[in-house]
C-alpha cells in the first residue's frame, strides 16, 4: 500500500504506524480469541471500533494466526440481505479463483443459489449473489458454516453493525444468527455495534438469544497521552510544531471522538504551517461550515420543540436531570411532560445518549455547532 500524504488517516485502516495505541485492547481481543470466545465491541459512533477491528485483523493475518472475514451489516435490512453481506464476503476472502474453484467452494455457492459467471475483462470466474428466499436463510447459512468449518486455520469473522439486525422485519433474527454460531462452534465471532445501549441489551438481556454468549468490550477514548505523542511526532517529521495546550483545546474540544481528532489534525498537517491558536480556530470554524447541511438534514428530522431540547442540551453540555425546574426554567422549556416526551424521541433517534446518568448529545460537531449559534 502507498504511504499516505497526510499521516492521519480519514477513513479505514492503514496499518499500524498511523494507528494510535489500542494496545491494551489488542491484548484483551488477542487472549478472548485464543481462547476461543466470541467478543462484543461496542462504542459510540466515530471511536475506531471498525479500525481497531481491523487492526486485530491486521496482526492475525500477518501472524497467519486466523483467516479473518470482514463483515458490514450496515445499509441492510433484512436477513436475506445480510445472508448475502456474508456470504459475498466469504467468497472474496477464501475464492481464490486463479486455479479453479475449489470442490468444497462450488458446494456452497451452488447450495447458495449464487450464479458463476466469467468476469468479462479478466475472465475470471466471478460470482453474484441474489437474495436468498426469506425461507432459505438458515439453510444457506448452514451452507456457509459447513463451507467454513472444514478450513484449517481458525476463522475469525467480524460483524460489524450488528445491531442492524434488531430491528429486521423477520422477528427471529437474533435467533437464527445465535443458532448458527452455537452449531459452527469452532468458528469465532466479533460483533461491533455502535449502539451502546442496542449492544448491551441483545448480550445482557435474560430473555434474548444471544444473552451471556460473548465477552464485552467497551472501547474507550484514547489514553490522551499516548495520542499527543502520535500527534506530535507526526508534526515533527514534517518539521512542524504543534503545542501541547494546543492539543489539550483539540481533544477538549472534540471530547475525544476518534474520528474528529483525526478530522481536526489532518486539516492542520494539511496548511503545512506550524500550528497556532489562530489556525486552530480557522480549521474548526471550516468543519463546523462543512457541518452545516447535515445539521439542516438532522434539523427537518426533529419537531421544533425536540430541537429546541438538543440545544439546551447541547448548551449545558452534559445534563443531570432535563425535567428539573432549573432547567426548564434556564431554557423557557414549559412543561416537564413535553421535555420528557422530547427525550424519548432524541433518546430513541440516537442524537442524545445517556452516560453516567448524564445527558448528553451523541455527535460532538453538532454540539459545537448547536452551541455556537
Ligand atoms: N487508534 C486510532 N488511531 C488513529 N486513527 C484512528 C484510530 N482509531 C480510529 N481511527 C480513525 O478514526 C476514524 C473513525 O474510526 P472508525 O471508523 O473505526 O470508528 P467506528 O467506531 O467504527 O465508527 P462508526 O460507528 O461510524 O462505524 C477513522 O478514520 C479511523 O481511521
Ligand atoms: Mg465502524
Amino acid at each position: 500500500m502507498r504511504v499516505p500524504n497526510n499521516p492521519f488517516i480519514l477513513s479505514g485502516y492503514h496499518s499500524p504506524k498511523y494507528f494510535c495505541n489500542r494496545k491494551n485492547e489488542l491484548l484483551w481481543l488477542e487472549e478472548q480469541f485464543s481462547n476461543e470466545r466470541n467478543i462484543v465491541l461496542y462504542a459510540h459512533r466515530r471511536m475506531g471500533k471498525t479500525a481497531l477491528i481491523k487492526h486485530f485483523f491486521y496482526h492475525l493475518e500477518k501472524s497467519k494466526t486466523a483467516s479473518t472475514v470482514f463483515v458490514d451489516l450496515l445499509g441492510t435490512s433484512s436477513m436475506p440481505e445480510a445472508n448475502k453481506k456474508i456470504a459475498t464476503a466469504i467468497v472474496q476472502k477464501f475464492g481464490d479463483f486463479k486455479g479453479g474453484i475449489g470442490q468444497k467452494m462450488l458446494a456452497m455457492i451452488s447450495s447458495l443459489g449464487a450464479t458463476i459467471g466469467l468476469d468479462p475483462l479478466s475472465g475470471t470466474p466471478q460470482v453474484s449473489f441474489g437474495l436468498v428466499k426469506p425461507t432459505e436463510v438458515e439453510k444457506s447459512m448452514e451452507a456457509i458454516g459447513s463451507f467454513l468449518k472444514e478450513i484449517k486455520k481458525p476463522v475469525l469473522i467480524a460483524i460489524d453493525e450488528f445491531q442492524q439486525i434488531t430491528p429486521y422485519p423477520e422477528e427471529n433474527s437474533e435467533a437464527v444468527f445465535r443458532a448458527w454460531t452455537q452449531e459452527f462452534p469452532m468458528i469465532r465471532f466479533i460483533f461491533s455495534g455502535s449502539h451502546r445501549q442496542m449492544m448491551q441489551t441483545m448480550f445482557t438481556d435474560q430473555n434474548r438469544p444471544f444473552y451471556n454468549s460473548a465477552q464485552m468490550l467497551a472501547l474507550d477514548t484514547i489514553e490522551r497521552s499516548d495520542y499527543i505523542k502520535f500527534i506530535k511526532d507526526f508534526f515533527a517529521q514534517a518539521k512542524l510544531k504543534i503545542k501541547k495546550e494546543t492539543l489539550e483545546i483539540i481533544f477538549e474540544w472534540t471530547r475525544m471522538q476518534t474520528y474528529y481528532v483525526q478530522l481536526v489534525c489532518n486539516k492542520l498537517y494539511g496548511r503545512g504551517q506550524s500550528v497556532t491558536k489562530e489556525l486552530l480556530m480557522e480549521v474548526q470554524q471550516e468543519m463546523l461550515n462543512q457541518e452545516a447541511p447535515l445539521i439542516a438534514t438532522y434539523q427537518q428530522l426533529l419537531t421544533d420543540f425536540q430541537w429546541r431540547t438538543l440545544k439546551a442540551i447541547a448548551i449545558q453540555e452534559m445534563v443531570g436531570s432535563p425535567t428539573s425546574q432549573e432547567f426548564l426554567t434556564k431554557f423557557s422549556l414549559g412543561a416537564a411532560s413535553s421535555v420528557s416526551s422530547a427525550m424519548q424521541m432524541l433518546l430513541k433517534k440516537g442524537f442524545v445518549v445517556q452516560e453516567n446518568n448524564q445527558y448528553t448529545l451523541h455527535d460532538t460537531l453538532l454540539l459545537r455547532w448547536l452551541q455556537q449559534l
